[in-house]
């Protein structure tokens, strides 16, 4: 399988650390230091929809196929303000394609997850043309009385057209059992049978437990697979890593030992992203021509769950 297109979509309204500062108890220093975030886009006038559009109508004319022969839609998203229907499904129609779709909550490690997947389809032969739409609006899960989660998020979409052909070499994807370090809860209705007092529960987060799974986890995800190709970190030109916290990808890259250029970042402008971040980050420097024909790309990503994605490709170029 390989990627033959890319897209991504923001919103407008860009919220800075001392916005943030005018009705929570933060700062500036506080957040950038801790995070490595300075700003990050929020939804205010756009929908979760436009944005996943927009990125798949980038994505779909980059690859140069036509919305008709996109044989799979497969929509990464954590959750948005429909259950039913699926996200992918409100897509399709608006995308011209025809063509089954779910939803994957695959927490931030979506995307890999469902590249993950993508890769079996193809492989079999089930289905050639998949388009992948990761799009999160983590904005609408959080407390924003509550200073912990705020700060870390930001709302985007990216999406990605993949087919047949020489791109990916190998996946690692995992999946644990922690659900107190990282949720987000709804209210059931009550049944007949059973009374419930239920509430939604923003988003909870223990901040330091989900940092050392999440550098324990990343470290042994892109161990295996380097090991397993026998490559070092030296034979990978561009790790494309989660953005969550620029101090966690610093843990990853100082274990790789490699320099800082090859790790490159966006988050300090978008906060994390959840699973559309990778796709935004790949969308962004395949644009601005800075992922060579043939390079060597390692993904990794983790997320609630806890659930880890992590893959090794060669790049293919793409032409905008
Ligand atoms: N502004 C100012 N102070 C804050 C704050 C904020 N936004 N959020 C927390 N604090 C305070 C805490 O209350 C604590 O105060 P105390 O020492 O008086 O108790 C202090 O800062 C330090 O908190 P701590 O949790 O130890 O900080 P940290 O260095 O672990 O950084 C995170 C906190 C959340 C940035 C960090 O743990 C992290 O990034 N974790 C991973 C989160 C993540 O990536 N989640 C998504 C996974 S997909």
């Amino acid at each position: 399988m390989k990627i033959i297109g890319t897209g991504s979509a923001l919103p407008e309204k860009v919220v800075t650390n001392d916005m943030l500062a005018g009705f929570l108890n933060t700062s500036d220093s506080w957040i950038t230091t801790r995070t490595g975030i300075h700003t990050r886009r929020l939804l205010s006038i756009e929908t979760l929809e436009d944005l996943a559009l927009k990125a798949a109508r980038a994505a779909i004319e980059s690859s140069g196929i036509q919305p008709e022969d996109i044989d799979y839609l497969i929509c990464s998203n954590v959750a948005n303000s429909y259950v039913s229907p699926s996200l992918g499904s409100m897509l399709l129609s608006p995308l011209g394609c025809c063509c089954p779709t779910f939803d994957l909550n695959g927490a931030c490690a979506g995307l890999v997850y469902s590249l993950d997947i993508a890769d079996a389809f193809i492989k079999t032969k089930k289905y050639r043309n998949i388009l992948i739409v990761a799009a999160e609006e983590p904005s609408r899960f959080c407390n924003w009385h509550e200073r912990e989660t705020s700060v870390l998020f930001g709302d985007g979409a990216s999406a990605l057209v993949v087919t047949d052909g020489e791109g990916f070499m190998d996946f690692r994807v995992t999946g644990d059992t922690h659900t107190d370090v990282l949720y987000y809860k709804r209210a059931l209705e009550s049944t007949p049978y059973d009374r419930v007092e239920d509430k939604t529960e923003p988003l909870v987060m223990q901040g330091r437990e989900v940092f050392r799974l999440a550098v324990e986890a990343s470290i042994e995800d892109v161990d295996v697979l380097l090991e397993r190709n026998g490559m070092t970190g030296e034979d990978i030109d561009v790790f494309l890593l989660h953005q969550a916290n620029l101090r966690i990808i610093e843990c990853i890259r100082e274990h790789l030992d490699q320099p800082r250029e090859k790790f490159p970042t966006n988050l300090q402008n978008y906060g994390n992203t959840s699973s559309a971040s990778i796709g935004i980050l790949m969308d962004e420097l395949s644009r601005a021509g800075q992922l060579k024909d043939g390079a060597t790309l390692l993904l990794s990503s983790f997320g609630g769950g806890f659930v880890t994605g992590a893959a090794i490709l060669k790049w293919s170029g793409i032409q905008y």
